[in-house]
C-alpha cells in the first residue's frame, strides 16, 4: 500500500475550481431540466456539484416567501448567498430560479469570484403553449397573480455569458453548449 505523503497527496489531488452557473429565464424555459442534465454530466467527471432550484429552495430555505418583488429579491439573495459559499469552496453550483430582476442578478454576481450567467431563452408564446405545470393557464385566468411574463416583469439579461435558445434545440444540446463554453473558458479540463 502506498503511504500518502503530503507530496503524493498533492499530486493526486485534482483541485476543482468552484463556480456558479446562474440560470435565468421564464418558468418552463428549461432551467431545471438543463440543470439536471448538466449535474449528471459534471458528476460523471468526478466533480462536486449542487443544484439550487427555485421550486425546491422555496420548500425550505425560502419557505413562506411569495412572488412580490420584495420576496423574489429575498429568494434570489438567499440563493446567491448559499451559491457563493459553496462555489468559493470548490463546488460547481447550478442555480435554477427565474431571477427576473437584472439588478439583483448583478448583485449576486458581485458576491462571486466565478459567476456564469446563463439565459435560458424561450419566447413566452412557446412556454405558454407548453405550460408544463398548467400555471400559465391559471395566470391568464387571473387565478395566479403576479405571474412572470404574464402579469409580472421579466428583465432579460443584457450580457449573459451564455444564451441557450431552448425553443431551438433539445435540453441535451443546451447542456453540451454550456459544457463546451466551460471548456473553452478553462473552467473545465478538455
Ligand atoms: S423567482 O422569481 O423568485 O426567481 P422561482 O424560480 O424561485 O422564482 O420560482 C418560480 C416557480 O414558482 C415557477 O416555476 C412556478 O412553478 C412557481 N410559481 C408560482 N407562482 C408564480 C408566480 N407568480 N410567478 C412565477 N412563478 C410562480
Amino acid at each position: 500500500m502506498e503511504i500518502m505523503t503530503a507530496e503524493t497527496l498533492n499530486q493526486n489531488k485534482k483541485v476543482q475550481t468552484g463556480l456558479t452557473l446562474w440560470f435565468t429565464g421564464l418558468s418552463g424555459a428549461g432551467k431545471s431540466t438543463i440543470s439536471n442534465i448538466l449535474e449528471k454530466k459534471l458528476k460523471e467527471q468526478g466533480l462536486k456539484v449542487e443544484i439550487l432550484d427555485g421550486d425546491i429552495v422555496r420548500t425550505h430555505l425560502s419557505k413562506g416567501l411569495g412572488f412580490s418583488k420584495e420576496d423574489r429579491d429575498a429568494n434570489i439573495r438567499r440563493i446567491g448567498y448559499v451559491a457563493s459559499l459553496l462555489s468559493r469552496n470548490g463546488v460547481i453550483v447550478i442555480t435554477a430560479a427565474i431571477s427576473p430582476y437584472r439588478e439583483i442578478r448583478d448583485e449576486v454576481r458581485e458576491m462571486h469570484e466565478n459567476f456564469v450567467e446563463i439565459y435560458a431563452k424561450c419566447p413566452l408564446e412557446v412556454v405558454e403553449k407548453r405550460d408544463v405545470k398548467g400555471l400559465y393557464k391559471k395566470a391568464r385566468a387571473g387565478e395566479i397573480l403576479q405571474f412572470t411574463g404574464i402579469s409580472d416583469p421579466y428583465e432579460e439579461p443584457t450580457s449573459p455569458e451564455i444564451t441557450v435558445e431552448t425553443n431551438k434545440g433539445m435540453p441535451e444540446e443546451s447542456a453540451n453548449q454550456i459544457i463546451n463554453w466551460l471548456k473553452e473558458n478553462n473552467y473545465l479540463d478538455t
